[in-house]
């Protein structure tokens, strides 16, 4: 019998760009996110002495030996902990495009987390939960939480303090979500390189990383008081902070394509014009504004009229990663 969990992707608030330690996936600066209700990857996980190697089927697709490779080095980390040596079947979906900066890399391995060692007979800690999601992606230790997450990246070399915590639950705040898809192209620079890259080349990177513990405070403060303009204002600065750095690069990392620009500067006005709106943008050209529920249908209405825009996903916050019957 296949080991079932759902996880939602999650929308950092207080970005994540760089990493302190590669070959343990630890990141350099901490984050906050919004775990996103309906954006979610399914995954079953089944173990078998009859296999020879792992297999992967994503969105109902044999996947290719870089996706396969993934899984199995996370799969590796659980099989030593529970001291088995059998191979998995893998069968995992998303309901939103992968790899276009929708975040399928939170909910996929917040997902193969909590199935696959469910699976293997582990009953884990949610910090242990936390370690080993890290090891798949450094954002998805966010999804494994409902509501508002934070990521802490710890100071300890092997990595056990780079765990994620769960801020407020999902209840905490009505905020409404919109995802203006303007592309369903895969990026071209995946975060990984995208951040070695920063990390290498950018003479920023210093500053990013000397200035996040106080994004990092100030954003806990205004989300725990539900204060609106702040929480707008700490988000724009961590996002368009993240994309100077990853601009600054060197060849420069430019993610935005043109109608991701001009939903900026529509969303600028909107709020300039008392409407409670902000944005934020991760590593692709997808547009995301965060609004108040009596904001959302003007909010909807101004990036549907935005030429390139394909489509609109509406979410808010939503649940953490949890099993599931098939
Ligand atoms: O977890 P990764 O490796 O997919 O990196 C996520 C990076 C950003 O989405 C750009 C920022 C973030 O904190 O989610």
């Amino acid at each position: 019998m296949p080991t079932t969990a759902i996880a939602n992707a999650n929308i950092a608030l207080i970005k994540y760009w760089g990493k302190r330690d590669h070959g343990l996936n630890i990141p350099a600066v901490g984050s906050i996110s919004v775990t996103l209700e309906g954006l979610s990857t399914k995954t079953s996980v089944e173990f078998s002495r009859d296999l020879s190697e792992d297999r992967l089927i994503l969105n109902d697709e044999v996947a290719g030996p870089a996706e396969t490779g993934r899984v199995s080095g996370l799969l590796d980390l659980i099989r030593s902990r529970a001291g088995s040596g059998m191979k998995a079947v893998v069968t995992s979906s998303n309901n939103f495009p992968t790899a276009a900066g929708l975040a399928s890399s939170a909910s996929a391995f917040a997902a193969l987390t909590v199935a696959a060692t469910t699976a293997a007979g582990l009953n884990l800690t949610p910090a242990e939960l936390s370690i080993l999601a890290r090891r798949g992606s450094g954002s998805a230790p966010r999804s494994l939480f409902g509501g508002f997450a934070e990521m802490r990246p710890g100071q300890n070399a092997d990595g056990s303090d780079a765990t994620a915590i769960q801020l407020f639950p999902e209840e905490h705040w009505d905020l409404r979500v919109l995802i203006a898809v303007t592309s369903d192209r895969p990026k071209d620079t995946g975060s990984t390189d995208g951040m070695e890259l920063s990390r290498r080349t950018s003479p920023f990177y210093q500053a990013w990383i000397d200035s996040s513990a106080s994004d990092i405070s100030q954003m806990r403060a205004a989300l725990e008081q539900r204060d609106f303009e702040k929480v707008a204002d700490l988000s724009e600065f961590s996002c368009l902070k993240m994309h100077g750095l990853a601009l600054a690069s060197n060849p420069g990392l430019v993610y935005w394509i043109g109608s991701t620009v001009e939903a900026i500067h529509r969303v600028r006005s909107l709020r300039k014009n008392g409407t409670a709106v902000f944005f934020t943008i991760d590593a692709g050209p997808q547009f995301k504004a965060f609004c108040l529920p009596q904001a959302q249908q003007e909010v909807e209405g101004a990036l549907a009229d935005i030429q390139g825009v394909k489509r609109i996903i509406r979410t808010g916050p939503g649940h953490g990663a949890r099993l599931v019957s098939e």
